[in-house]
């Protein structure tokens, strides 16, 4: 059999811990990060690294997990550590799916959300020039605080990883820590995993004993060290979740100032890395920007606009406080204050959806204009139609939903309801306070109300009546 150049991959992610240091009671790996829960971060991760089989290893509220976990990952296989005895008991409960595995097997935790596939393809590397049975992945943080510390001897090579409560005098001064993450060979594991002990100060059995293990058998343990500690960076409470949710948001938005974007204040702009802004838009506070948004050039987003999954053109003006989600806006088009826009919407170009004014799965020609509270659904509105304020489309029988339809040039004046399914011809015009039920022939008026009646002198008597009742 041909040689092949890289040993095939396994990939282990351990992910049973409780996370005690949360105090809360959502399993760690499914508090979110951005939207989305911790460990999805490092199943995409996994994924990206091609491997042969990706275990997870759940144990506290394995169930819940396994349950978010699967519907969003397929062909996962899961291992249950049931008690969660350590990290190196963790990996221990795969034995059996290592049996007979002759690669690569590489170990990540669910709680390392911003690491990238490079640096795994470095750690790859690193353990194949080095000729290594295991590498580790370290760093020298800020403050090594609470991490394991790497052990090395007097000629620099590694012969231990030592936990924060097991340091010996003088070695809670070592800077370079271990980030968790491994490449281990198999056949190593298969042969020192079920001899880990727990004789430490916290009774647990340590995956980093394993590094020991290795270099007092002489083999050679080489170490991937990271410049700078932030992708590798474990979360472990809300207060680093927030700071590595501010960190990834930092990021995001100097690329997109880098790229000719007006942030007026990043520390109050939210966008998902997924968007993406032309040169000269401008974010004003309080932005939120989530998954496939677009946003054209010459556009202006006022504050506490929420846009989902929308594409927005050239020199559209969002004012504030507008929702906007699964919509297309096209350029010149003036949208809110306080317009809600629901899924399956498009508008423009050079159109209009004013303030309290709601539209959902409708199309709203050039030139449309919607400008106060009003209902606009599953409706089609040609060019340059103007509907008056407080007007609604009734589009639900209490059954099922109709289409309304207002061609080019429809003027629908004020608290009009229009009900659907209906269709009012081209440049047509309704009376204010109509209740339209019938087609509208183009060209044509319609009023739909009933004629008004007036009796002079009536409230005068009505209030003579009144008073004179009181006085007796
Ligand atoms: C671990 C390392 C430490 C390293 C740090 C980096 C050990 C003994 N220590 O410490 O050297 O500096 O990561 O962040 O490995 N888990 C299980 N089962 C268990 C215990 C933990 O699956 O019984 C999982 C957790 O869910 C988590 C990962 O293992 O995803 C790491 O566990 P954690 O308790 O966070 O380890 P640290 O104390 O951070
Ligand atoms: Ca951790």
């Amino acid at each position: 059999m041909p040689e092949t150049s890289t040993p095939s991959l396994m990939t282990v992610i351990l992910a049973a811990g409780k996370g005690t240091r949360m105090n809360s009671s959502r399993p760690k790996v499914l508090q979110e990060l951005r939207g989305k829960p911790l460990t999805h971060y490092t199943l995409d991760l996994a994924r990206s690294m091609s491997s042969d089989r990706i275990l997870m290893v759940l144990g506290h509220q394995a169930d819940q997990v396994r349950t978010d976990v699967e519907t969003a990952f397929a062909g996962i296989e899961y291992v249950v550590q049931e008690p969660q005895r350590g990290t190196g008991h963790a990996l221990l409960q795969c034995l059996a799916q290592l049996e007979g595995f002759d690669g690569h097997v590489l170990v990540l935790s669910g709680d390392v959300p911003a690491l990238t596939t490079k640096t795994l393809q470095n750690l790859i590397r690193a353990q194949t020039t080095n000729s290594a049975t295991v590498t580790v992945l370290t760093s020298c943080p800020p403050d090594p605080t609470g991490y394991g510390r790497m052990i090395r001897d007097a000629e620099g090579k590694i012969i231990a990883i030592r936990e924060q409560k097991d340091l010996n005098p003088g070695e809670d001064s070592i800077g370079e820590v271990n980030m968790g993450v491994y490449l281990f060979d198999a056949s190593f594991l298969i042969r020192e995993l079920p001899l880990l002990s727990n004789k430490n100060t916290q009774g647990e059995y340590y995956l980093t004993d394993l590094v020991q293990a290795a270099a007092a058998g002489g083999l050679t343990v080489s170490a991937l060290t990271l410049e700078t500690s932030d992708e590798a960076m474990g979360i472990n409470t809300l207060i680093e979740l927030s700071a590595m949710e501010k960190s990834m948001r930092d990021n995001i938005l100097r690329k997109l100032m880098e790229g000719g974007v007006r942030i007026v204040d990043p520390s109050a702009t939210y966008v998902d890395d997924s968007v993406r802004i032309e040169a000269d838009v401008v974010l004003h506070p309080m932005t939120f920007l989530y998954g496939t948004t677009t946003i054209g050039s010459g556009t202006v987003i006022h504050p506490g606009a929420v846009i989902t999954n929308s594409v927005i053109g050239r020199d559209v003006e969002i004012f504030p406080h507008s929702v906007i989600e699964d919509s297309q806006i096209l350029e010149k088009t003036v949208i809110g204050p306080f317009a809600r826009l629901r899924p399956g919407n498009s508008v423009g170009p050079k159109g209009k959806i004013g303030n309290f004014v709601e539209v959902k799965n409708s199309r709203l020609g050039e030139g449309s204009k919607v400008s106060h509270l009003t209902y606009i659904g599953d409706s089609e509105l040609g060019k340059g139609v103007n509907v008056g304020a407080g007007s609604v489309t009734c589009n639900y029988d209490g059954f099922s939903k109709h289409r309304t339809v207002l061609e080019d040039g429809v003027f629908v004046g004020s608290g009009t309801m229009m009900v659907a399914p209906v269709t009012l011809g081209s440049n047509s015009i309704v009376g204010a306070g109509s209740t339209i039920t019938q087609d509208v022939p183009p060209d044509s008026l319609a009023l739909g109300r009933a004629r008004q009646e007036v009796k002079e002198g009536w409230a005068r008597r009505w209030r003579e009546k009144i008073a004179g009742k009181g006085k007796s």
